[in-house]
């Protein structure tokens, strides 16, 4: 049997009542200590506390998980949601390189608050959110399994002794204590870790500034556009899959866009006018979504001889006003779509001390990019064929901070689509 839950509590607690009586009723036929285990289960579901996180102020207080409650436990039985977790950035947010690079900054990291998001169950849990972690060089030396579990299945769903379920059912709550939490199944659950402002160093529970991710605010203006049915969950976690996949899944990214490009001569065969369209399937959020500060989306294009070598621009009579195109001066040529705010308005430093924001160029769900481009290829350099190439690379981090965190550019970017048109001059056809 199984009752689905809705978020209404008194219907929750009324339709607890009688799934307490329903398995009860069962259990008189079984024996008298299994009647009293499943009573004292359905009054324990009742008992309120928190499931959603607090942005980062606090961790997940552990003290109360019961003995031999370990993710490998709970993957016996529930071997496809371990995997799938196994393979999540979830469980590798507190030990990926990216993280450990950041955190152990003196400057922007060490603190409390990274680790009460990123990994939740900690031992400083209850530590005041802008000071040190304890012992923060020591764990990335030794490793603890805490820290390499990330975020695990015991930070969402185990409070009290009690495995937190959107779905009762007997065999649910024959396996272990179940507590029913209908916010699990909600768009705020993982805005509670995925919508955060800056944290001030004297009043940590204070959030002030733009936010630096806005995942829910974002989601919500979307589902205003008549998706008023759609979770984060449909989207990231079909069919319960637990590998939550985002902008570390190339199929799901390929999934997302689609490139169209074409390329002709104009100008008598000095200059090749480049269309393209980006088009964004069904996001639910600006794109691409998450972090503001470091990820952002990049088209880049090259022009290339029959070898496959470089060619750069050379010059042309063609005024891009008379086709309403943007003239290539510079090869490769890149556009970025992000939202990199200024740092002045996180830290309080003037713009000229910070540095400039960069407009939001992110892109929209469901919306369309245009360009139409026009480039005159350095005729010295090209023979009698040129191959346009635009690549779709998307970016975990820019490659001047990659460098400072002394990371590898390259392995946190990777190109999502590749479209290429060969041109042959008109010249070398008569
Ligand atoms: C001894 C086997 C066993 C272990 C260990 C176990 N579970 Fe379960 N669990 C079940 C069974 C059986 C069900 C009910 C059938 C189902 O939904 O898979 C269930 C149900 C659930 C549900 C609700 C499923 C739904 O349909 O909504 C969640 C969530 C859950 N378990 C999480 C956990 C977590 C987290 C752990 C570790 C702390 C854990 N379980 C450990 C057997 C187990
Ligand atoms: C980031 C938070 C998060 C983590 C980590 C997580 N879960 Fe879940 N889990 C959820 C949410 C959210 C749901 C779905 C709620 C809904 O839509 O009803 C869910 C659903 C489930 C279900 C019922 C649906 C299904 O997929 O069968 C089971 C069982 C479950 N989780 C077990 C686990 C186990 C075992 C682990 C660890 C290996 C784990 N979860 C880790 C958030 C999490
Ligand atoms: C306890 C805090 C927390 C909760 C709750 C949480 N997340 Fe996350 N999530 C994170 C962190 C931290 C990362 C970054 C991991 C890393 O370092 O790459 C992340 C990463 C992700 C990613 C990026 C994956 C990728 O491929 O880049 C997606 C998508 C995601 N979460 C979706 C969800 C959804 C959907 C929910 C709710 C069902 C949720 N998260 C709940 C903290 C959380
Ligand atoms: C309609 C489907 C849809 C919904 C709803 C949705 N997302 Fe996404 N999300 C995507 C797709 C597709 C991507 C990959 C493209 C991108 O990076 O924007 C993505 C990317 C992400 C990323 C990864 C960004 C990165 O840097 O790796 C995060 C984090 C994320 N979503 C969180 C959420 C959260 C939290 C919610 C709910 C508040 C949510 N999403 C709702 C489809 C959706
Ligand atoms: C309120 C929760 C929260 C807090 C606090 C937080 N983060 Fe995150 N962090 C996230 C989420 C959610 C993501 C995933 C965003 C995405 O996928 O675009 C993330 C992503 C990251 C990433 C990218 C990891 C990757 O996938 O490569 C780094 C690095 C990072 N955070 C470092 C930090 C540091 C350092 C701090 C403290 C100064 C911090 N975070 C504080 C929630 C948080």
């Amino acid at each position: 049997m199984t009752v689905s839950m809705t978020t209404d509590n008194a219907k929750t607690r009324s339709l607890a009542r009688v799934l307490a009586a329903v398995l009860i009723a069962a259990t008189v036929v079984g024996t008298a200590t299994g009647a009293v285990r499943v009573w004292t289960v359905i009054s324990d579901a009742q008992r309120p506390g928190p499931v959603l996180f607090e942005h980062g102020v606090s961790g997940v207080d552990f003290t109360h998980v019961p003995a031999g409650w370990t993710n490998e436990w709970c993957g016996e039985c529930h071997k496809r949601d371990y995997a799938q977790w196994k393979g999540s950035r979830h469980n590798l947010s507190g030990s990926n390189e990216n993280f450990e690079a950041q955190i152990l900054d003196p400057k922007g990291g060490r603190k409390q608050w990274c680790m009460n998001c990123h990994v939740p169950i900690n031992p400083g849990a209850t530590v005041f959110s802008t000071r040190e972690p304890e012992d923060l060089d020591q764990n990335y030396t030794e490793h603890p399994e805490w820290l390499m579990n990330g975020i695990d299945c015991l930070t969402c769903h185990v409070r009290d002794g009690q495995v937190l379920v959107t779905h009762a059912s007997e065999e649910a709550a024959t396996a272990h204590p179940i507590r029913i939490a209908p916010e699990l199944g909600t768009a705020e659950f993982c805005g509670s870790c995925h919508q955060f402002d800056f944290h001030d160093r004297e009043h940590p529970d204070q959030f002030h500034g733009p936010l630096q991710q806005a995942s829910l605010e974002e989601f919500l203006e979307f589902r205003a556009t008549g998706e008023l049915e759609t979770r984060c969950h449909d989207c990231h976690m079909p069919d319960g899959d637990h590998e939550m996949p985002g902008g570390y899944s190339l199929s799901l990214l390929q999934e997302t866009f689609d490139l169209a490009l074409s390329a002709n001569w104009i100008d008598d065969g000095d200059a090749i006018l480049i269309e393209m369209d980006l088009s964004i399937g069904h996001v639910g959020h600006r794109v691409p979504g998450g972090e503001h500060f470091f990820r952002f989306l990049s088209l880049q294009t090259v022009l290339e001889d029959e070898q496959g070598n470089a060619i750069g621009t050379g010059t042309s009579t063609i005024r891009p006003s008379d086709i309403e195109a943007t003239l290539i001066d510079q090869l490769p040529h890149i556009k970025t779509f992000g939202h990199h705010p200024a740092l002045s308005e996180f830290t309080g430093l003037s713009e000229e001390e910070s540095g400039m924001p960069s407009p939001d160029t992110r892109l929209s769900p469901n919306d369309t990019w245009t360009a139409r481009y026009v480039v005159s290829p350095d005729r010295e350099q090209s023979g009698s064929t040129v191959r346009i190439r635009t690549e779709l690379w998307y970016h975990v981090l820019d490659a001047w901070n990659a460098i400072k965190f002394k990371l590898s550019p390259d392995e946190l970017r990777w190109t999502v689509l590749r479209r290429e048109a060969v041109l042959t001059r008109p010249s070398a056809v008569d």
